[in-house]
C-alpha cells in the first residue's frame, strides 16, 4: 500500500525554555526532526510532509528533502494535520503521522506498526507504550473487552485517568481520506482549549469505523520530548544504541558509559576506543586504529591504524599509519599524510603534512604545504600572519628543521635543505642548501670577573 508521512512540528516547544525551535535540539549530534525523517525514509515512505510554524525559517534552513507546510497558528495538533489537507488532496492509501518530538523511534517498530494497521483494515491506529512514568501524555482508555475507547490528555484525566500507565505514543497509521474527513469534526471543548488529534479516533469508532491501538513491546522508543531533562534521557538512549551497533559490528568500545559517538559516525572492524572519547558529526574512522582516552575527533576522517590520545581535531584528514598526541589541536583544512608523527602541544592548522613527516614537539604549522619526511624541530612556528593577511609556507621533502626556527610566510624551503636551530627564516632556501639566519655568539673573556 502507499505510505505518506505527515511529521507534525510547529508547536513553540514552551517547555524547552529555548531560543531554538524544539525540533532543532540534537540528540546524538543531529537535530529531532532529522531523526524522524530519517526514520519514516527507511519504511518506504514515499513523501514526507513537515507542519512547521514555530521557528519555521530556522527550521527550513536547516532541513532539506521534505516538503513544508505552515500552520500559522498552533492551534493543537488535529490543527496542524487539517492545516496539511491540501497535500493530500489526491492521495490514497496509508498516512503515517509521526511527531517532530519523538526522535526514537526504530524502522523495526515502524515497520511492525503500519502492517499490523494495514492488515486490520482499520481506519485508524494508534501506537501506544506502557510508560514507567506517563506525566504529560494522553492515557489510553480502553473498553472492557481490552478493545480501543478513547484517548484522554493528562490536563483532561481525571485522578483515575492519571494512574493508567498505558499513553499515546504520538504516532499513528490512518487511511488518508478517512482521517481528513473525520479532522473537521474535532472541537476544542478541553482544558488547553485545543484541536487534539487523538480525538479524532473516538470520532471514527463513533461513526462506526475500526479503530486500533497498537502496543510497542520497548517504552524508550515512544519517549516524546517536551523538556530539557527527557532530551538528555532521549541522547543516552540514541547514544547507548549506536556503541552497542558498533560493538556488535566489531569495535572495541572501553567503556560505553564514558564514550559519546554520534550517530553518523563510522568506525572499522578492531577500532579500539578508549574511554573519554568523542566522535562527532560525520567522523570516518578506518580498522584497526586505537582512540583515547581523551580524544575530541569533529568531522574527521581517519583511516586506518591511527593512534590517537589526548587530542582535538576537526574538519581534517589523518592518513593510515599516523600517531597523534599527546595534545594535538588538528584544525580545518589539514590533510596529515601517512605514517607522520604529532605530538606534545603542537597545532596544525589549514596545512598538508607529507608521508612520513614528524612534528613531535611544540609547533605551529599553519597554512603550510610540507613534503615528505621532513622533520620540524621543537619550538619550530610558521609566521603566516602579518596582522592583516595571511600566507602560505612551502616546504619540499627531506628538509630539516632546527629548534626554535620561525618561518616567515610567504616563504620556500626547497627539497633536501637545512636549517640551523635559532634561524627566523625570511628568504627562500634554495634545495640542498644550509641556511642559517642568526646573530653570531660573541664570548667576551673574564666578564664576570671584571663585572665583580
Ligand atoms: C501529544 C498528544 C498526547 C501524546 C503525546 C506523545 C495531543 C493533543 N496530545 O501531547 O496524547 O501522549 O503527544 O508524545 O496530540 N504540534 C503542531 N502544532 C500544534 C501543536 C503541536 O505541529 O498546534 C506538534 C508539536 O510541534 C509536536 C507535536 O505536534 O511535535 C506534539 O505536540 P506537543 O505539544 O508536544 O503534544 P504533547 O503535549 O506532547
Ligand atoms: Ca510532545
Amino acid at each position: 500500500m502507499n505510505l505518506e508521512t505527515l511529521i507534525l512540528a510547529a508547536g513553540k516547544g514552551t517547555r524547552m525554555k529555548s531560543k531554538l525551535p524544539k525540533v532543532l535540539h540534537k540528540i546524538g549530534g543531529k537535530p529531532m526532526l532529522c531523526h524522524v525523517i530519517d526514520v519514516a525514509k527507511k519504511v518506504g515512505s514515499t513523501r514526507e510532509v513537515v507542519v512547521i510554524g514555530a521557528g519555521a525559517e530556522q527550521i527550513q534552513k536547516e532541513i532539506s528533502g521534505v516538503e513544508f507546510v505552515l500552520q500559522k497558528e498552533q492551534l493543537g495538533t488535529a490543527h496542524a494535520v487539517l492545516s496539511a489537507k491540501k497535500n493530500f488532496a489526491g492521495s490514497t492509501g496509508t498516512l503515517l503521522i509521526l511527531c517532530g518530538d519523538t526522535p526514537l523511534l526504530t524502522s523495526e517498530l515502524l515497520e511492525k506498526f503500519i502492517s499490523a494497521h494495514e492488515s486490520s483494515k482499520c481506519a485508524v491506529t494508534v501506537l501506544t507504550a506502557e510508560m514507567p512514568d506517563a506525566t504529560g501524555y494522553g492515557r489510553v482508555i480502553r473498553e472492557d473487552d481490552g478493545s480501543f475507547k478513547k484517548i484522554v490528555e493528562h490536563k483532561d484525566a481525571t485522578e483515575l485517568e492519571r494512574k493508567i500507565r498505558e499513553v499515546n505514543a504520538g504516532v499513528y497509521c490512518a487511511d488518508v481520506q478517512k482521517l481528513f474527513n473525520a479532522l473537521e469534526k474535532v472541537t476544542n471543548d478541553n482544558a488547553q482549549g485545543e484541536y487534539y488529534l487523538p480525538d479524532v479516533l473516538a470520532i471514527l469508532k463513533a461513526d462506526g469505523e475500526k479503530v486500533g491501538a497498537y502496543t510497542a513491546e520497548y517504552c524508550d522508543e515512544t519517549l516524546g520530548i517536551n523538556t530539557r531533562i527527557q532530551l538528555a534521557a532521549a541522547d543516552q538512549i540514541i547514544r547507548r544504541r549506536k556503541i552497542r551497533e558498533l560493538m556488535e559490528n566489531g569495535v572495541t568500545i572501553v567503556d560505553p558509559a564514558l564514550t559519546f559517538i554520534d550517530c553518523d559516525v563510522t568506525i572499522g572492524q578492531d577500532t579500539i576506543i578508549q574511554p573519554n572519547t568523542y566522535l562527532e558529526g560525520k567522523t570516518t574512522i578506518g580498522e584497526d586504529c586505537v582512540i583515547g582516552p581523551d580524544v575530541r575527533f569533529t568531522n574527521m576522517k581517519i583511516g586506518s591504524r591511527v593512534n590517537a590520545q589526548f587530542s582535538y581535531c576537526h574538519d581534517a584528514e589523518i592518513s593510515d599509519g599516523v600517531t597523534l598526541g599527546p595534545y594535538v589541536h588538528i584544525r580545518p583544512g589539514s590533510k596529515i599524510g601517512q605514517n607522520v608523527k604529532i605530538g606534545n602541544f603542537v597545532e596544525v592548522k589549514n596545512s598538508i603534512i607529507g608521508e612520513g613527516s614528524k612534528l613531535p614537539h611544540l609547533q605551529y604549522i599553519g597554512d603550510t604545504d610540507m613534503g615528505k619526511n621532513v622533520n620540524v624541530g621543537c619550538g619550530t612556528v610558521t609566521c603566516n600572519y602579518d596582522g592583516k593577511q595571511k600566507f602560505r609556507t612551502q616546504i619540499g621533502d627531506n628538509v630539516f628543521i632546527g629548534c626554535n626556527t620561525n618561518l616567515v610566510a610567504p616563504v620556500k624551503v626547497e627539497d633536501g635543505a637545512y636549517i640551523g636551530a635559532g634561524s627566523t627564516i625570511t628568504k627562500d632556501v634554495p634545495k640542498n642548501n644550509l641556511a642559517v639566519a642568526r646573530a653570531r655568539q660573541t664570548n667576551i673573556p673574564n666578564w664576570n670577573d671584571k663585572r665583580k
